[in-house]
């Protein structure tokens, strides 16, 4: 299964993460606004995680990602997704909390996001977080067309399970 660790993006992971994008989503980010993301924008921060093969220290692969700004006070995570075989291990929860842990440590005291109506694993692992429903945005997402649940977690430290 191998051991998997948590760490600060390049711009030289693009290519792996677009690669994520496709897999884990109906209608990705393209090439364009990960790179305008990664390198134009200076309240965005990525988080890769990467997986070390048993045996294998060369040959290390990112496994899931998350995109999320630092907004002054919120947190904002932006796209967050795990490949289908590396799910269900706490990936996405480390993720979302370093995300966190990063946002204190410039000043922010709440976090928000939106999330596809029917997207329940997320909702879920949000949720076990202590993120709560805020409001709908309905029609939000297209491909296919749905409403955005708002979450928001206020202020970041009550729940969080730190
Ligand atoms: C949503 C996603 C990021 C979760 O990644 P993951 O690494 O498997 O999640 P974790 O293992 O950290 O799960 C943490 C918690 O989330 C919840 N959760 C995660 N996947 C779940 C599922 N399929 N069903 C129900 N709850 C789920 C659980 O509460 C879980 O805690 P538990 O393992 O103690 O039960 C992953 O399924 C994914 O990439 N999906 C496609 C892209 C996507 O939907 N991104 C989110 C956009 S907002």
């Amino acid at each position: 299964m191998g051991e998997w660790s948590i760490e600060p993006a390049t711009v030289e992971a693009l290519p792996d993460i677009l690669q994520i994008e496709d897999a884990c989503f109906s209608s990705p980010w393209t090439r364009k606004m990960l790179e305008a993301e990664l390198s134009g924008n200076p309240f965005a921060h990525f988080l890769l995680a990467k997986q070390v093969p048993p045996g294998d220290a060369g040959s290390i692969s990112i496994v899931g990602y998350l995109c999320f700004w630092v907004v002054f006070e919120e947190v904002r995570l932006m796209n967050l997704a795990v490949i289908e075989s590396m799910r269900h291990r706490g990936i996405a929860r480390a993720l979302v909390l370093q995300a966190l842990e990063v946002g204190q440590a410039q000043a922010a005291m709440r976090a928000v996001l939106e999330v596809r109506a029917s997207n329940h694993a997320a909702h879920a692992l949000y949720r076990s977080l202590g993120f709560r429903d805020v409001s709908t945005r309905p029609t939000y997402y297209t491909n296919p067309i749905e409403d955005a649940l708002l979450m928001g977690l206020d202020p970041i430290v009550s729940e969080s399970g730190r």
